[in-house]
């Protein structure tokens, strides 16, 4: 297919994705609404400006997302990767379980499990209903809805906001003069989606990921294997203490994970991943835009947490994560903002 052709098929399909997240929230919102009122909740509607501004910043993540692909950083076929099978299979479950999360959420109960669901072992920060999730990280249904609730949730921009990482990585992994072979760990990989990027971008990577949720894992490992390529190795961790040794990997990762920390468990995970990293080694972070930085967007970050589930996210919005990393060794940090998400790039210093 010509170029213009696949951008045009590129944004065809954005597009699409973006009218179904909307389709989606606007019917399950009226349905909400006559069926099971939220009860004294009390959210900010987006102005007109602000709404302007998502629409230009959506629209430069996608142009950005094709560009890096156009430049090779990772092949054009990932633009199109998308779980049709599973969005057949468990959309349907999306619908079905709303009315077990308007429930939940009118009840305020945010820590349910099932009783067949060993919570033993886990901290305690992580036994919620981030999102009002059924059984939270838990079960084998919350993994298998996660990826199109998030896909819903960002109207079909998850993916190209993880992404991101992709040039960024590839670019730490090259000045630090890894060509092939790099070793890279992606810390609460969930799913395995960006393990998946990763391992398009680089085919000849040794890749790991971690997370806490051994069904998420386990979801990952379906994934991975179906696809072709050279399996990473998945750990059940805490990202708090990581299996590894010190100085292992050229790169570490991590995707939306900080705001679901609480403040000590942020800077614990940063500290591991500058304690596994090598000298010269590259670590990219991303996660939602912040206060600090995102003013203008004041209103999107106050109405998140009122209504899904996230215990952290307040903290998080104002949390100076370029310090949390200087404070644990790294250097040379930086921030990019995409759309609803911002990164942070950095390095632990080489050996002199
Ligand atoms: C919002 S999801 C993000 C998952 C994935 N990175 C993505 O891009 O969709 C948060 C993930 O972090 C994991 N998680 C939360 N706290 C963790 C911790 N302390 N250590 C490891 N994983 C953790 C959860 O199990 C979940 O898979």
């Amino acid at each position: 297919m010509p170029d213009t052709m696949t951008k045009l098929a590129y944004q065809a399909l954005q597009q699409g994705k973006s009218y179904f997240g909307l389709a989606h929230k606007t019917v399950s919102t009226q349905v909400m609404q006559a069926v099971n009122p939220p009860k004294d909740v009390q959210t900010t509607p987006l102005d007109i400006k602000s709404l302007q501004l998502l629409q230009q910043r959506m629209s430069a993540l996608l142009e950005r997302d094709w560009q890096d692909a156009e430049a090779g950083i990772y092949p054009k076929e990932l633009l199109f990767d998308n779980p049709w099978d599973d969005f057949f299979r468990f959309y349907p479950l999306v619908c079905l379980d709303l009315p077990n999360i308007w429930d939940r959420f009118n009840q305020g109960s945010h820590q349910t499990f099932a009783d067949d669901i060993d919570t033993a072992g886990y901290p305690k920060y992580y036994l919620q209903n981030f999102h009002h999730q059924t059984n939270g990280y838990l079960s084998d249904m919350s993994a298998n809805l996660y990826d199109l609730q998030v896909e819903i949730l960002f109207n079909g921009t998850a993916d190209p906001m993880r992404r991101r990482i992709l040039a960024p990585l590839k670019q730490g992994l090259t000045t630090a003069g890894i060509t092939e072979g790099a070793k890279v760990l992606d810390v609460a990989c969930g799913t395995g989606r960006t393990l998946s990027m990763i391992r398009e971008a680089l085919p000849k990577a040794s890749l790991y990921g971690v997370d806490l949720s051994p069904t998420y894992l386990r979801k990952a490992n379906e994934t991975l294997t179906a696809q072709p390529g050279v399996l990473p190795q998945l750990i059940q961790a805490n990202g708090e203490s990581l299996p590894f040794i010190d100085n292992y990997f050229d790169g570490v990762v991590s995707v939306f994970l900080f705001h679901e920390l609480p403040a000590v468990a942020r800077q614990n995970v940063i500290n591991e991943m500058y304690r596994v990293v090598k000298p010269g080694g590259t670590v990219v972070l991303c996660d939602s835009i912040q206060r600090l930085d995102s003013p203008e967007f004041e209103a999107a970050m106050e109405n998140f947490p009122t209504m899904f589930h996230e215990p952290y996210y307040r903290h998080y919005t104002t949390d100076d994560l370029n310090l949390r990393m200087t404070d644990a060794g790294f250097e040379e940090v930086s921030n990019q903002i995409h759309f609803m998400s911002k990164y942070w790039v950095a390095r632990k210093p080489a050996v002199a």
